[in-house]
């Protein structure tokens, strides 16, 4: 039997059809913005990967080595029969879990679910190879929009949210997709979640301005995503990259700063946008979050803390939760 299924609920002319709508909405707005999901083609996927690699960028390191530290005794508590991974990316992480499942038991199947084809179907082919008992069953889709079409649960269900991604999204979308994962959870189920924490300025800046520019180049294509699905003539040299911590509202925030006046044509949006360099286009935000406001969250989205696991200078934390029945 084939051990790989890829099923894709987000077509390439669906994606283009919502950028189209959330581009206009967002460099028409008052504070212009774009939104981080449109980061992710080919390159910017592998843009983020090699962020992951610089020495100034701690979260996946410590949340690699935390769940390394925490894998064992998370399987024996949950004991999951399928690890469901929401933006998933090259799974990477994904392997400590799957290394402990393997001497749990093992594990039958993994749901690997990301906005990027590409990326499910290579970090799928080296995993198929890797573990040669596991099925694979790929999500291409938005998991803002398509969680109902997760398959349904071959076992007991452990479902992955790692990165701080969601530390993305905005307060109301952290609150729908947590109401939506919880639609995922049956008794006994559990999902997983790593967010960044709330640490001092100096190291969440660094992280965010690598000496080697690699975030500035991942920020800066966005705007090389939309003249390829736009038609837009952004001229990528003519934007700075700006990364700072907003205290008010934890978290670090990413902008593109224009380095003088110019016009931008967007040809498939038939629109010409002025920029000026004091505006900035807001790209993305990483909200930093403490137990405590993980813990609110999750409450209000139904769901509750059932174990907290941290690094020991507290970097990092993986909130594990469970369905309020
Ligand atoms: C910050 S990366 C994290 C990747 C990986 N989970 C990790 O921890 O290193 C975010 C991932 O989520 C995916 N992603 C972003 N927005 C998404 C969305 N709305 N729906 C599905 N996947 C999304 C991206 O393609 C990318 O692989």
């Amino acid at each position: 039997m084939d051990r790989f299924r890829l099923d894709v609920h987000a077509s390439e002319q669906d994606i283009v059809g919502n950028i189209a709508e959330d581009v206009r909405k967002g460099l028409t707005s008052a504070q212009k913005y774009l939104l981080p999901k449109y980061f992710y083609d080919e390159l910017g996927s592998q843009l983020f990967e090699q962020i992951t690699e610089q020495p100034e960028y701690y979260p996946t390191r410590t949340e690699r080595s935390l769940l390394s530290s925490s894998a064992r005794e998370l399987m024996e508590r949950v004991h999951p029969r399928e690890m469901v991974e929401l933006g998933s990316g090259s799974s990477y992480k994904t392997r400590v879990l799957l290394d402990a499942a393997s001497q749990n038991g093992g594990l039958p199947r993994y749901v690997p679910f990301d906005v990027s084809p590409s990326i499910i179907e290579s970090s799928a082919a080296a995993l198929l190879n890797e573990y040669p008992t596991l099925d694979i069953h790929g999500v291409v889709g938005d998991f803002e929009r398509h969680l109902p079409e997760v398959p349904p649960a071959g076992g007991r269900r452990l479902v992955l949210f790692l990165g701080s991604t969601i530390g993305n999204l905005r307060l109301d979308e952290r609150r729908s997709l947590l109401q939506q994962i919880k639609l995922l959870l049956d008794t006994g189920d559990r999902l997983l979640l790593g967010v960044d924490l709330v640490k001092d300025v100096a190291t969440l800046e660094a992280a965010y301005n690598d000496e080697a520019g690699v975030t500035a180049e991942f920020n800066l294509n966005v705007l090389r995503v939309i003249n390829k699905a736009l038609g837009a003539d952004f001229r990528l040299e003519e934007f700075r990259h700006n990364a700072h911590y907003n205290h008010d509202e934890a978290r670090i925030e990413m902008h593109l700063m224009p380095r003088s006046h110019q016009t931008v044509s967007i040809k498939d949006l038939d629109l010409t946008i002025e920029f000026t360099p004091e505006e900035t286009i807001h790209t993305e935000n990483s909200h930093k979050f403490t137990r405590e406001t993980t813990g609110s969250l999750l409450e209000e989205a139904g769901l509750c803390l059932d174990h907290w696991y941290t690094d020991p200078d507290n970097m990092f934390g993986l909130a594990l939760a469970a369905a309020r029945p």
